[in-house]
């Protein structure tokens, strides 16, 4: 692994700024391998060395990948002029430079969004060509009838003449719910899909990405890291 000077390390990890790192290591609060730092630019190997800030141990993530549950009011963006991005809910101590929602969902739509700083990765997840799976549950205007499903199933036309993949679809619980499995995303697709149907959305959710379902214990506005286990599922999925 590329060493790392100690402050930059110290910065991008603890989400401090490179003066508040230089600071830690002024007031001699950090350690390496359990000697006392002292030098800014020291340079660490952060995958072999011990490093502790304040007492605790630093467990170094090259990259951070976060489950958010996206309200509906709230735009998939970086910065916005007008309106609250995903990246403002995201808590202090998860924050790092470089972040970004991998994939956009529509400013009304719910769910789950896959927030990283892993441009890599995200490329992955968003290629058409790897047909990463998004799943979405749909409240719609009207019922759903079978013939309905069987044209989202064989990949229905939308409008401008565009065909989309064949979709999984069942109807969820109501007539007029249903959950949609894409293998890619078009610009508002699904509502684009019911329009197309001569329906229309009432409500979308995006509830996993795949193979990854979203944790139902994150109420809306809500995120968290996404473990080690469930980011192996998503890097199976990309290769696929
Ligand atoms: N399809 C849509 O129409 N909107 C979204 O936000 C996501 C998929």
């Amino acid at each position: 692994m590329q060493k790392q000077r100690l402050d930059k390390f110290l910065s991008n990890q603890l989400n401090i700024s490179r003066a508040d790192a230089k600071e830690l290591i002024k007031k001699r609060l950090v350690s390496v391998n359990g000697d006392n730092a002292k030098l800014f630019d020291m340079k660490i190997d952060p995958e072999r060395d011990a490093v502790s800030s304040e007492g605790k141990k630093i467990t170094y993530r090259e990259h951070i990948y976060i489950m958010l549950n996206k309200p509906a009011g709230v735009v998939c963006a970086t910065r916005d002029k007008l309106s609250e991005t995903v990246l403002e809910l995201i808590p202090e101590e998860l924050r790092r430079e470089g972040l970004f929602p991998a994939g956009r969902l529509d400013k009304d739509t719910v769910g789950f969004v896959l927030i990283t700083d892993d441009g890599g990765f995200a490329h992955d997840i968003l290629s058409p060509k790897k047909h990463v799976d998004k799943k979405y549950f749909a409240v719609l205007e009207k019922n759903i009838t079978e013939h309905d499903i069987d044209l989202l199933k064989s990949g229905i036309t939308i409008d401008g003449g565009e065909k989309c993949l064949p979709a999984e679809a069942v109807t969820a619980g109501k007539q007029n719910e249903i959950v949609l499995t894409l293998r890619e995303g078009k610009y508002h697709q699904v509502k684009r899909m019911a329009e197309a149907l001569g329906n229309k959305v009432l409500y979308l959710k995006r509830i996993n990405i795949g193979g990854l379902a979203l944790d139902e214990k994150l109420k809306e506005g809500e995120c968290r890291e996404i473990t080690a286990a469930e980011l192996e599922i998503l890097k199976k999925r990309e290769k696929n």
